[in-house]
């Protein structure tokens, strides 16, 4: 058998309440929709608070027109249900009017893979709201290239050689490749500021995929930043790829991301189980789900809610006592994001309002 593509499309058409959550009868319509559609090999329909997030494996490989175009429709149907049921900001990641060939740019978030599958094929897909594709970056380092994260860099042959990592300039939309442990420091000199460079992918030192997310170029309108666009991660692991308890236990200590109320805040990442992927608290904190599933000749055998596990329930704590602390900040640096970086400002409106009452100090 050929390869097989799995593709993650995500997108927002709607919150239930504000931007908490996705209504059960939008869920379904996505589900009907992709069910009619006689290229998808398979699929599963999940959310993160108000994100819809499509899993589907099929053979047409990436950046296929059709299966962008399914999930570009399947989300049109679900905005229309949204609409009815007069949900919160119905249809607001479908920017363009119309499909035109690749949901790139047009609002939905997409992170997708071609392989041969393995003779067992072991994925997890990460799948983020209230945050930005550069909230990967620090998880996705720990996965894989980081020792004290991940045991097999060090004990298993398969792993020892490292990996590549592709980083993007979303700034410059500009690529670079990176080689650990080799360039590990040049490494991190870029994705530790991941606002800006974002891990797109890894790859084995063999060139074989192990890791994709939806990162894309900056949402920039007329210079001015517009938004954030809550991410997805597709990893395989196991047999010369970190094991499934490598690539989850770098969500054990949440790390502070951006995003959270108005995209204009930091706060700790919460891992959770779908059940629990509500935020509520000041619109957050962030969440983050992890589903796995086992691959059979493209069959999507899952999910394991693997955040629903009680071994996430520390980090869950940690996570909640982090969000106390960065509130309590309120409006200050570092709980509020930089000037730059934030996605509502009201900065230039006061400014004009008060040049008068500028004077040179
Ligand atoms: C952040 C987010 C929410 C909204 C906030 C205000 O990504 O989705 O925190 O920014 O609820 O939303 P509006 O401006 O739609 O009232
Ligand atoms: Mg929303
Ligand atoms: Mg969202």
């Amino acid at each position: 058998m050929g390869k097989i593509t799995v593709t993650v499309i995500k997108a927002d058409v709607g919150g239930f309440v504000g931007h908490s959550s996705v209504h059960e009868e939008l869920l379904a319509t996505a589900r009907e929709q992709l069910a009619k559609s006689p290229l998808l090999v398979d699929f599963h329909v999940t959310h993160v608070g108000d994100d819809i997030n499509l899993i589907m494996t099929h053979r047409q490989g990436v950046d296929s027109e059709e299966i962008h175009k399914l999930a570009w429709d399947t989300f049109v149907a679900c905005t229309e249900v949204a609409k009815k049921l007069k949900l919160y900001g119905a249809g607001q990641d479908l920017l363009a009017d119309a499909f035109s060939g690749n949901v790139k740019g047009l609002g939905p978030g997409i992170a997708e893979m071609e392989f041969f599958e393995r003779t067992s094929e072991p994925i997890i897909v990460f799948a983020a709201d209230k945050t930005e594709p550069g909230a990967w970056n620090l998880p996705l380092y720990k996965m894989f290239a980081d020792p004290f994260n991940t045991i097999g860099l060090v004990i298993d042959p398969k792993m020892h050689e490292g990996f590549k990592f592709e980083v993007l300039d979303l700034l410059e939309n500009k690529k670079i490749i990176f080689n650990t442990p080799e360039d590990l420091y040049d490494l991190l000199v870029f994705i530790g500021a991941p606002g800006r460079y974002c891990i797109k992918s890894v790859y084995t030192k063999a060139g074989e995929i192990a890791a994709t997310s939806s990162t894309q170029r900056l949402n920039l309108m007329a210079g001015r930043y517009i938004g954030k666009d809550d991410p997805v991660l597709i990893v395989r692991c196991q047999s010369g790829l970190p094991a499934v308890g490598e690539a989850l236990e770098p969500f054990a200590r949440p790390h502070l991301v951006s995003g959270w109320m108005r995209g204009s805040h930091s706060g700790p990442l919460m891992p959770v189980s779908v059940a629990d992927a509500t935020p509520s608290r000041f619109d957050g904190p962030p969440r983050v789900i992890a589903l796995g599933f086992q691959l059979a000749d493209g069959k999507l055998i899952g999910p394991q809610d693997f955040f629903a596990d009680k071994a996430y329930d520390r980090a869950r704590e940690m996570a909640l006592m982090i969000a106390d602390y960065m509130r309590s900040l309120g409006p200050f640096e570092p709980h509020r994001l930089h000037l730059e970086e934030m996605e509502y400002t009201t900065l230039p409106l006061v400014l004009e309002k008060l040049k008068d009452r500028f004077v040179k100090a």
